[in-house]
């Protein structure tokens, strides 16, 4: 049944001319059905570089609309129309344009996981696997960053010789995990090493072994010779690697970690979506747009 849904999407995208991009904390079904699944970075990047006129997101809302803003000749569908994301409506644009005032020789920095709208006022995005290496090549040395505090804080850890203003905001599933239960995962699990999403608090990212974006915590484990870790990021993550290595075993950091949104999609809605009676069409007007692209340019120029 699952497997006939699949190869039905599958039949049905390539007769469309669709491309399927899914995040990884996308339900393996999902994954399997795609043409690329990523991190927010590497969505981006196949956002521009997928051939094909229509593109279906699996993921939340912003990073639809930042396929969309790229590429504006293609049609674009967020899958679920109610997958947003908790943080990247955390702070809108009239908030930001009055901090700037106040910090007028900053560059702003904001996280890929903010709206098209509130990306027209900022001057560069970022995303967890590039935002370090973004802020350094940054020519200003004065860094507002917005809107997560949590990476932020790792940025200007990594980054010491800049300034940083860092706004409150944050993703709520990763800024739930607790430092006490890192310290008890790693006693649960001696020989396990603990792999962390930099959104997550920074007295959780202290214990870690490794930290990273999905995707480097995915290559991480699957490259290194140990044989446990404990995953410190949305659950999906540890289910794919436990997957795709069943020589290894992989324990969830806090069974908190679980994005209900990103939970939101299912193959249903995927197949709906091919068929044109489902998902929601991104519409942006071309002023925002063009505003909100100079900044993800400047992204994808920078990293
Ligand atoms: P990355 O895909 O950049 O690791 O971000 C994680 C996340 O929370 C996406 O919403
Ligand atoms: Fe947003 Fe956090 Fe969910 Fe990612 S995991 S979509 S940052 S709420």
């Amino acid at each position: 049944m699952l497997r006939d849904i699949q190869d039905e999407i599958i039949r049905i995208k390539k007769e469309k001319d669709i491309c399927i991009l899914a995040h990884s904390y996308q339900a393996r079904e999902i994954l399997e059905v795609a043409d690329f699944s990523g991190d927010s970075f590497q969505l981006s990047v196949m956002a521009q570089k997928a051939p094909q006129k229509n593109v279906i997101m699996c993921g939340v809302r912003f990073m639809a609309e930042t396929v969309k803003v790229l590429s504006p000749q293609k049609t674009v569908y967020l899958a679920n129309p109610i997958a947003g994301c908790p943080m990247a409506e955390q702070m809108d644009k009239e908030m930001i344009s009055m901090v700037k005032e106040q910090y007028p020789d900053y560059t702003v920095v904001a996280y890929i996981n903010t709206t098209t709208d509130l990306k027209t006022v900022c001057d560069v995005c970022v995303t967890s696997s590039s935002a370090v290496k973004i802020v350094t090549n940054i020519e200003n040395d004065k860094i507002l960053f917005i809107p997560d505090s949590n990476l932020g804080r790792y940025v200007a850890e990594q980054v010491p010789e800049k300034t940083f203003k860092i706004l409150q905001g944050g993703c709520p599933i990763h800024a739930s995990v607790t430092a006490n239960e890192a310290v008890k995962a790693k006693e649960i699990h001696p020989d396990a090493l603990l792999l962390v999403h930099p959104e997550c608090l920074p007295e959780v990212v202290r214990h870690a072994d490794f930290v990273g974006s999905t995707s480097e915590i995915m290559k991480f484990a699957k490259s290194s010779d140990n044989k446990e870790f404990i995953i410190g990021t949305e659950v999906s993550i540890a289910e794919h690697l436990q997957y795709e290595c069943p020589d290894k075993r992989f324990f969830f950091l806090s069974q908190k970690l679980m994005c209900q949104n990103m939970k939101s999609t299912t193959l249903i809605d995927v197949y709906d979506c091919v068929l044109g009676r489902g998902g929601e069409e991104i519409i942006i007007d071309e002023q925002t747009r063009l505003k909100a692209k100079k900044c993800i340019d400047e992204m994808i120029r920078l990293g």
